[in-house]
């Protein structure tokens, strides 16, 4: 029996959350994944509440007993420190050395993209972020501050194994999933240190994978190609600052942000899905977010979980909801979340 955290966290949150656990359930019956549900309650208000953001150990629980954990998002206004977010959701990420941030972009319907013509349609491409180093490694501090000649520093930190890793599972996963082609990004025009990122990019592409084509681009050229073309990519690998804004943007061109899943992943060990979306603040407790993404997320759990049929039912469910119309006003329609969630159910149930 897999068994799965669920940390509904803030804002938009919870609402999105109890839609993909509401088609979890509807699915429970059909396909029997057999999912053991615990809902934790880290978050802001517990964080407001107790002064706890997450312990040490149950952080550890988090990695020992549990085979997957869902995450709606965390962050807000209350908290402008941010610092519960970075000690729970970037805390899963370090320290259970959740290396790999797969962010797929896919377009389910031609209408979603804001390319229209510009695009033949045909954009399917997953980016792999690097999830436990770079900018985000929190090396650095501040020095007389609020004084004029204040000083704040933070390194960036790219290791040897930290690079490979994450390059080689791109590699790997291009291969295991029929793509030929994948692109690194980096800055190595301006970075010296990212010249590590270009060397191992050849190093492991030409030594392992020789048979997927390779390509490398500056990170301000990938952006602009990424709205101009975006089918020529396929599975894009990059750092993790550079992949935290490539997947937003990628998300734009393909419906928005409502629609972009993810997982945080280190292969053999538990694995965290989550939108790529935040808490949307002002969205909150309006009944207007977009479920998709957490859905979707959800989905991307059942096929980690071994439940691959499943996960294909809920992006079929997804894609019906989208060309029917039974969407949320981010994508056009004047649907609820609620209401969005109850049809993508019904849809699996019937089907
Ligand atoms: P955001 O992703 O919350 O919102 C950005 C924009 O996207 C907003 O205009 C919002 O209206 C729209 N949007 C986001 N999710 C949507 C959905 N499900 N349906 C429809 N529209 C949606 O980003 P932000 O405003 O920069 O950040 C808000 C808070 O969320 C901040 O505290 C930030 O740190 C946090 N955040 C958390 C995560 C996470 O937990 N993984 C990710 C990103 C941001
Ligand atoms: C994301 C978010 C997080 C990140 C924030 C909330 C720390 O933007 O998951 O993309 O930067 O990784
Ligand atoms: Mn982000």
């Amino acid at each position: 029996m897999p068994k799965l955290a669920v940390i509904a966290g803030d804002g938009i949150g919870p609402e999105v959350i109890s839609e993909a656990l509401k088609v979890l359930d509807i699915i429970e019956p059909i396909y029997r994944p057999g999912v053991e549900l615990e809902m934790l309650p880290y978050g802001a208000d517990h964080y407001l509440a107790t002064g706890e953001t997450i312990s040490p150990a149950e952080m550890r629980r988090l990695g020992e007993e549990f085979d997957a954990i869902l995450v709606g998002a965390l962050g807000d206004p209350r908290v402008p420190g941010n610092e519960h977010a970075r000690d729970i959701l970037l805390g899963m990420r370090f320290q259970l050395d959740l290396y790999v941030n797969e962010r797929p972009a896919r377009l389910f319907d031609e209408r979603l993209t804001p390319l229209k013509e510009k695009t033949t349609g045909d954009i399917d491409l997953v980016i792999f972020r690097e999830n436990t180093e770079g900018l985000y490694a929190g090396i650095g501090g501040a020095f007389k501050r609020g004084l004029p000649d204040e000083i704040t520093i933070a390194e960036e930190i790219n290791t040897r194994r930290g690079v490979e890793r994450i390059i080689r599972y791109a590699f790997h996963w291009a291969r295991e999933n029929g793509r030929e082609h994948v692109t690194m990004a980096d800055k190595a025009n301006a970075i010296p240190a990212h010249m590590l990122w270009r060397r191992l990019f050849d190093e492991i592409g030409k030594e392992e994978f020789p048979d997927i084509h390779r390509e490398t681009r500056y990170i301000d050229a990938m952006a602009m190609e990424l709205v101009r073309n975006p089918e020529q990519f396929q599975v894009i690998v990059t750092g993790n600052l550079f992949g935290d804004i490539l997947s937003d943007l990628a998300s734009a061109i393909v419906g928005g942000l409502g629609l972009a899943p993810s997982a945080n992943r280190h292969p053999g060990f538990v694995s965290m899905f989550e939108p790529v979306h935040g808490s949307a603040p002002p969205m909150a407790k309006k009944d207007i977010a977009n479920p998709m993404a957490a859905i979707l997320s959800m989905g991307m759990m059942l096929r980690t979980v071994g439940s691959p049929e499943a996960a294909l039912m809920v992006e079929r469910a997804i894609r019906a909801a989208i060309v029917e119309d039974r969407v949320t006003r981010d994508l056009g329609g004047d649907y609820g979340t609620r209401e969005v969630g109850d049809w993508i159910a019904e849809w699996i149930r019937k089907a």
